[in-house]
């Protein structure tokens, strides 16, 4: 849609270039301007790193990939630059909240995204979410009209009044829709005996009912609530004969009848289904004969009525839960009886996890409107996001979210406190791998509320220099592509007009009886290419590897000339591994390093036999380091101080858990036993140094000293029984726990087969009840 608009006449308004790359780019890193010279074209160039840059002036002398402080010969007009992350929101998709009576309702800002992003570095933008007051309530009431519910119906005689308050409460735009179920009219789920099959509550009752069908709609979507209460007032009841009944082929046509219905585009939409039955589900219709598998043709006729309740199974709870998803339509199930209410928890938890609400309906109905209610906060006060995408292969989305609107962000696409508030998510974007394409464009959604973010994404890496049509080289053995000739293999030079035999390799052995490169590399053009760590020109030579097989320890550390590392900043060793500093080799600065008792070895002590610790501090009995600054310790705990010196080296002393101390210090602990007031307390300290500061963390454990030991069995005492009720209260749990396990079972089986949408055969035996024997529960 926003594909109309010429880009050149959009207002772009940056409004965050929040690159960690812009601020931390360190161009002049020598690693860094390796990496980019010895990149030889142009798209590999801008993809090496965010530094390097190209340059496509044919005439250009020097390398034509580098940093750009190092291409200040290269013509401006010429130079390819890198694109850094950034972020634009163009004015058109940053339109301003409206709330639920404007015409188009924006709930999310901002609503468009131009995003810049570059291979591996991680790009955050940072959206809205405000719910709209009098955001547009879709109501759907889905009656189930068997007997055993009659109550229900009658109660909207009384509360009819009230529903016009209760809603508005909620939202003013809210719209009501009505339809009613009962079951496949047929055995074994109906009696067909005629007399029965008119008037099915004869079985059970003096008083005349309807014949049963499956489900028929009443009335479409409207603000009418008069219509709305008369059209239920005026529904009759009717009986089916087990104990589960056709919801889910009501709710399935709901959802797929878009135009029978009504529902509106924007809106929360949600489905009210006070119950007292189980739901037949997929599999159950075959012992009826109706065996086809439903889709997502309405079968609805134009007076609202299910055209062909015995040709179509029942629908599967996989499906019902695609399409309540896909149609962001919520379920409030309003349930009568207790035990069916755990059937129906289970269904949500396991299911309709984030579509349903489950309450329980009082015997009388009455409470159905607090149950609205409940039901439609509990579905406000949610939001999950995420980003509908086709071909994401290569992008790695994180959501975080700052529910609690602290400025806090925690890594979650979802909330479930969302009261009127403007709600804060931040996105992170990461390219992970080379961009397949040039850009994408992707959707951030939310799961219930119909309005998206659109993210125009450009994979930067690309380089437009390949369409430049200015004077061009004469490649002899090769293209033209960005200012320089790309050879053919087997030849090279600025033309591609020299070829290098590739069976020549003399030059390529240091003596004619030699390997060629030493086995050590490829010989490209006469050249030796060496395989790392081999350098030289025969590659010969071989400098020493860290342990992390960087040669030398890295450019940072040192320099690989011939054979030999030629340390840099600080470090030696052979590898240069090594730091000079021998700041770890002493814990205080009058200490010799290693208390005298080692060498001191890349900064870690190398402690003479006899002897260990970081310091070499301690031999079998004694750790000198206790004993000599224990009582500095005790002192500074005695009068409450945190702070102590030893020397001009100041102690800071910090008291802590058993658990922290221990993972903290290693096998630096020192002990000793202070008496203050009526206690006996032990200390247990370690020492540990930290930038240069010393650091004991010490626990204190005190115990009464006679006098308080009657007290405290006292309260031994107490603790036990205490302890023998907590037993005792997870017993009858885990025994409750079980019993609720059995339920579940059924319904772990449909949902562990989601995206089978296959009938599932259920035994029928098992659910069979008498409609008599169930209303003498
Ligand atoms: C870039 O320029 C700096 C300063 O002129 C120089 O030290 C450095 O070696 C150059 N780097 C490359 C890769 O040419
Ligand atoms: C993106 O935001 C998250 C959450 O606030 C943060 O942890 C992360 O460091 C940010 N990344 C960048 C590249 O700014
Ligand atoms: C649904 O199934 C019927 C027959 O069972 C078929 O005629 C119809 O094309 C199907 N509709 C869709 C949308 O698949
Ligand atoms: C519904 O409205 C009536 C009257 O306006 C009020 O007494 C009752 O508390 C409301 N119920 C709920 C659940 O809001
Ligand atoms: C993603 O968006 C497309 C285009 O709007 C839509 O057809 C598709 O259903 C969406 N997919 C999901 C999973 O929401
Ligand atoms: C966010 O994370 C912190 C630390 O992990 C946690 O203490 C806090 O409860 C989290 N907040 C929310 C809203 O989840
Ligand atoms: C989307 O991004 C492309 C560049 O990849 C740009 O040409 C186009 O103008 C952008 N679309 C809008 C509507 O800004
Ligand atoms: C323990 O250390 C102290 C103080 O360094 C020292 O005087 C003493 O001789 C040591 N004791 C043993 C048994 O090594
Ligand atoms: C604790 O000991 C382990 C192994 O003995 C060692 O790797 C680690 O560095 C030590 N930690 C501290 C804080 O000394």
């Amino acid at each position: 849609m926003y594909h109309n608009i010429p880009p050149l006449l959009l207002l772009l308004l940056v409004i965050s270039v929040d690159c960690q790359s812009a601020s931390t780019l360190k161009c002049t890193d020598v690693a860094i301007q390796s990496l980019c010279i010895d990149q030889e074209a142009c798209d590999q160039c801008l993809q090496a790193h965010p530094c390097c840059n190209w340059c496509y002036d044919q005439n250009y002398d020097g390398r034509q990939c580098n940093v750009l402080e190092n291409l200040s010969a290269c013509p401006e007009t010429k130079l390819e630059l890198n694109t850094e992350n950034k972020v634009e929101i163009p004015e058109f998709g940053n339109q301003p909240f409206t709330d639920g009576s404007a015409k188009e309702i924006i709930q999310l800002r901002p609503q468009f995204l131009n995003v810049y992003l570059a291979k591996d570095i991680p790009q955050n933008f940072t959206f809205t979410y405000k719910p709209a007051k009098n955001y547009p309530l879709d109501l759907y009431y889905l009656g189930d009209l068997s007997a055993s519910m009659m109550a229900h119906l009658s109660v909207f005689k009384t509360i009819g009044a009230d529903l016009p308050n209760n809603l508005t409460q909620l939202t003013e735009n809210y719209k009501l829709a009505y339809g009613s179920f009962l079951d496949k009219v047929a055995m074994p789920f109906y009696l067909m005996a005629p007399d029965t099959y008119n008037n099915p509550c004869s079985v059970f009752s003096s008083e005349e009912c309807e014949t049963g069908y499956l489900f028929k709609h009443w009335l479409g979507f409207t603000k009418d609530t008069d219509t709305f209460i008369k059209k239920i007032i005026n529904s009759k009841i009717t009986a089916n004969l087990d104990d589960l009944d056709g919801a889910l082929d009501a709710i399935l046509q709901i959802l797929v009848c878009d135009k029978k219905i009504g529902w509106s585009k924007n809106s929360r939409k949600i489905i009210l289904l006070p119950t007292d039955s189980l739901l037949h589900s997929a599999g159950d219709g075959i012992l009826a004969g109706a065996v086809l598998k439903p889709n997502r043709t309405c079968l609805l006729d134009d007076e609202g009525n299910h055209m062909s309740p015995l040709t179509y199974d029942y629908p599967s709870f996989a499906q019902i839960h695609a399409l309540l998803n896909e149609k962001k339509v919520n379920i409030i199930f309003a349930v009568k009886t207790q035990r069916k209410l755990e059937y129906y928890k289970s269904l949500t938890t396991e299911l309709f996890k984030d579509s349903g609400f489950v309450g329980e309906l009082e015997e009388d109905a009455t409470n159905i409107l607090e149950l609205i209610n409940k039901g439609y906060y509990n579905f406000v006060r949610q939001v999950k996001f995420f980003i509908n995408t086709t071909s994401s292969e290569n992008l790695d989305v994180k959501f975080f979210g700052d529910c609690d609107r602290l400025g806090i962000f925690n890594e979650t696409s979802a909330c479930y406190n969302v009261e009127n508030e403007p709600v804060d998510f931040t996105v992170q974007l990461t390219l992970k791998g080379p961009p397949t394409k040039l850009s994408d464009v992707f959707y951030v959604e939310e799961r219930n509320i119909n309005e998206r973010i659109t993210l125009n994404i450009t994979y930067t890496g690309h380089c437009s220099c390949d369409n430049y049509d200015g004077e061009e080289l004469e490649c002899l053995n090769g293209d033209f592509r960005c200012g320089k000739c790309m050879c053919q293999e087997e030849w090279t030079g600025k033309l591609c007009e020299e070829n290098c035999d590739s069976k020549d390799f003399s030059s390529c052995k240091s003596s004619s009886d030699g390997y060629i490169c030493n086995r050590n590399g490829d010989c490209i053009c006469g050249k030796c290419s060496c395989n790392p760590p081999f350098n030289g020109q025969y590659c010969q030579y071989r400098c020493p590897t860290s342990k992390d097989g960087q040669v030398c320890s890295g450019p940072a550390q040192g320099k690989c000339i011939e054979d030999k590392c030629e340390c840099i900043n600080d470090f030696e060793y052979e590898d240069c591994s090594c730091s000079k500093s021998k700041s770890r080799c002493k814990l205080f600065e009058e200490m010799e390093f290693c208390s005298g008792n080692g060498n001191c070895v890349c900064n870690q002590c190398r402690c003479n036999a006899g002897f260990s610790g970081q310091f070499c501090e301690s031999n079998k009995e004694n750790n000198t380091l206790c004993e000599e600054y224990i009582k500095v310790i005790e002192d500074a705990i005695l009068s409450g101080t945190n702070t102590a010196y030893k020397g001009t080296t100041k102690i800071s002393i910090q008291e802590v858990n058993e658990d922290k101390r221990k993972s903290l210090c290693n096998d630096t602990e020192c002990e000793t036993v202070i008496y203050q007031g009526n206690s006996r307390c032990t200390i247990k300290c370690c020492y540990l140094k930290q930038d240069g500061d010393v650091h004991w963390l010490t626990t204190k454990s005190c115990v009464l000293t006679a006098g308080f030991a009657a007290l405290t069995s006292g309260i031994v005492a107490l603790a036990l029984v205490l302890l023998a009720g907590a037993f005792f209260i997870a017993c009858a749990k885990y025994r409750i726990y079980r019993l609720e396990q059995e339920e579940y079972r059924k319904f772990q089986n449909e949902s562990g087969t989601l995206h089978e949408m296959n009938p599932i055969y259920k035994d029928p035996v098992s659910t069979y009840r008498n409609p008599m024997r169930e209303k003498n529960d």
